[in-house]
């Protein structure tokens, strides 16, 4: 089996990060990840935002909560989290973030970083509590987001074997 099936075959969601940081040239890989992933007419709507600063995952994380009435809500603590965001009209946008985040996960487990999809922000992002915070964090007005990637080390190393149970069919 090649290293490519290997890293997707063997990723798991990370939920029980540690405070190791993430080096800034690894964030760089996942961001070279995420910009190489396909999109829809090759329109490229997206921006990464990346935020490695415990004080604004933690706000982010708070105003989370506080919006979805999820008191102490805290994303399993990431040390880095890479915000997709994509214009709003853009009609395949969120099929462009999904695979952009799949190919930061990948990315992430062949680095041996850990990783999960936070979906909380898709449907709040409009709030203003919400977007107050994703304008001071760079993210155009017209951008909405979909899904985020919480990322760091896994403390346990340990995974949740899950079954795989999707249908297949090859006629
Ligand atoms: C669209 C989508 C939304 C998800 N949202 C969350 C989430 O908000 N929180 C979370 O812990 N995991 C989330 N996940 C991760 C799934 O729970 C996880 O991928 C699934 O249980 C299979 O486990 P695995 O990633 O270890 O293979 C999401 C995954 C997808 C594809």
């Amino acid at each position: 089996m090649n290293e490519t099936i290997k890293t997707i075959l063997s990723r798991r969601s990370t939920r029980d990060f540690s405070d190791k940081p993430i080096s800034a040239a690894d964030l760089d890989l996942l961001i070279q990840a995420a910009l190489h992933a396909p999109t829809a007419m090759n329109k490229q709507t997206f921006q990464f935002t990346v935020l490695t600063q415990r004080k604004n995952i933690e706000e982010l994380a708070n105003a989370i909560g506080k919006a979805l009435g999820r008191e102490g809500y805290d994303m399993y603590r990431p040390v880095a989290l890479i915000i997709p965001s994509n214009d709003r009209d853009s009609l395949y946008g969120r099929d462009d973030n999904a695979c952009a985040l799949q190919n930061i996960f990948l990315a992430a487990h062949s680095l041996g970083i850990g990783s999960v999809w936070i979906n909380q922000l898709h449907g709040i992002c409009d709030r203003p509590e919400i977007r107050k915070l994703l304008n001071r964090y760079g993210i155009p007005e017209n951008h909405v987001v979909y899904g985020m990637a919480a990322l760091g080390y896994s403390q346990s190393g340990e995974y949740k074997e899950i079954e795989r149970v999707g249908k297949v069919n090859i006629i």
